[in-house]
């Protein structure tokens, strides 16, 4: 790490605080504040907004230019060029697999796409009608009382075990979650098939005739799964290393992941965004809703707009636009009312003072609504669709941290509650 320091004046100390600042390959300097608790104080800073909380190599995100690269690839390249089984091995091995590799991945991961039998009666205990993010938080977490012989974190063989058992059943799991909320019988999963294909096949098959899934819709599936691969320390990632760094065994800490993805801040947008388009029905209603997310006294948001760290468009949203306008046309939906909808609300939006100065711009959630619904997912599905893809940036996040040297994450709090004060018997209060 370099020889830079922070030198911090602080008001009634005599002696200025030195902070050592250390850079990373490309992105901003860091100062380290550890030095800060010896002298009494702590940093503060509500939503980690400034806060650096480990240090990666797995995904950098330029927020100012709209740039993310998975391992140094571009998103955009990886979108065009890849598929999501070689974007996994990039992300867990961090680089481009050799064919012989790549092979030897894809042909592991489909050894464990099925699910121990005596899971499928876990659904039984859920109601038709729950949604399937609640089933999926509650199945991935009891794989931890399946899979013993890979739960030993500090065992190499294990954690890769872990995240290969991931990456296979997360998709056999999210289909039987659907399955289940529609009353037909679940899919075993087909090894002939590719990974995004033997998902539709799972979703939307039957064992009472062969599936015949579209390859446009498989490809489609599968660029949405590479586009919601990883994102650095988001909230969902960051509760998975948090979860982790407490020793938590993977699957544990996949379900706190999924649980945090769930909200409509997050992973939950996709979702969000479908309900709202739906809602403002017809571009004619566009100019109430901008008004509304505008109106600092109502809580509406432009759902699929902003983001923490973009403050230009999110390079996913440009490839997942691409990507609608693609599976529509080759699907033959001409002008879908929702397409409509968002291009025209994009355009209004980024036309606008407000979105302009706040730098709010289309995120991965904003298109992402309209791809799926073309395929046939349910809104509901959307965001365990999400977890799906981004299950592998949770397990490698996860990797990377176990394998380094890590502490227990346990973030301190400016108090502004009572000072000491002593007990009040209950027949001497008000
Ligand atoms: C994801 O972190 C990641 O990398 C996440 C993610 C990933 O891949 O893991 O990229 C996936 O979660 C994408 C984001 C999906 N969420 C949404 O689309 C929900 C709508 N967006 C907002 O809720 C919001 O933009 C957030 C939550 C995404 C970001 O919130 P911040 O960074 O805390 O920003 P903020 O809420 O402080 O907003 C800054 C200002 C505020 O106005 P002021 O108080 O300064 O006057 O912008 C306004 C907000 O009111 N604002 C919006 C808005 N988003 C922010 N106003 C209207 N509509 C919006 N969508």
């Amino acid at each position: 790490m370099s020889e830079r320091k922070a030198t911090l004046k602080v008001d009634g100390l005599d002696e200025t605080i030195e902070l050592p600042i250390y850079s990373g390959t490309i992105g901003p300097d860091v100062i380290d504040v550890g030095g800060l608790t010896a002298k009494g104080m702590f940093t503060y800073d509500p939503g980690f907004v400034s806060t650096a909380a480990c240090d990666s190599q797995i995904t950098y995100i330029d927020g100012a230019e709209g740039v993310l690269l998975h391992r140094g690839y571009p998103i955009d390249q990886l979108a065009e060029h890849s598929d999501y089984l070689e974007t996994c091995y990039l992300l867990l091995y961090g680089e481009l697999p050799s064919k012989a590799q790549k092979d030897n991945f894809v042909s592991t991961v489909k050894r464990h796409t099925m699910v121990h039998e005596q899971i499928r009666t876990f659904f039984n205990g859920f109601r038709r009608d729950a949604h399937p993010m609640a089933v999926m938080c509650g199945v991935v977490g009891a794989l931890s009382a399946f899979y013993h012989d890979s739960l030993d974190i500090s065992d190499e063989h294990h954690r890769e075990v872990a995240a290969f058992r991931l990456i296979a059943k997360m998709p056999t799991l999210a289909a039987m979650s659907y399955k289940f909320s529609i009353g037909q019988p679940f899919m075993y999963p087909d090894n002939n098939m590719s990974y995004s294909e033997n998902f539709l096949h799972m979703m939307f098959g039957n064992p009472c005739e062969p599936s015949n899934i579209s390859p446009v819709l498989a490809k489609a599936m599968d660029r949405i799964f590479l586009l919601h691969a990883d994102h650095e320390q988001n909230a969902s990632t960051s509760t998975v290393r948090m979860a982790g760094s407490s020793g938590a065994n993977p699957f544990a800490c996949m379900a706190a992941g999924i649980a945090a993805l769930w909200g409509p801040s997050h992973g939950g947008a996709n979702e969000a965004v479908l309900e709202m388009l739906e809602e403002i029905g017809d571009v004619s209603r566009i100019d109430e809703f901008v008004a509304r997310a505008k109106d600092k006294d109502d809580p509406f948001r432009l759902m699929g707009f902003g983001h923490r760290v973009y403050k230009n468009f999110d390079p996913r949203a440009k490839v997942m636009k691409e990507a609608a306008d693609e599976v529509l046309a080759e699907l033959g939906i001409d002008n879908d009312p929702l397409l409509a909808i968002a291009t025209r609300l994009e355009q209004i939006a980024l036309e606008d003072s407000y979105f302009i100065e706040k730098k709010l711009y289309p995120n991965v959630d904003f298109y992402s609504g309209i791809i799926l619904k073309a395929i046939g997912i349910p809104t509901s599905m959307f965001t365990v669709i999400f977890a799906v893809g981004r299950t592998v940036g949770w397990i490698a996040h996860w990797h990377e941290m176990i394998s380094g040297s890590y502490r227990i994450a346990r973030p301190r709090q400016l108090y502004t509650g009572h000072a000491q004060r002593d007990f009040v018997p209950l027949d001497k209060r008000g």
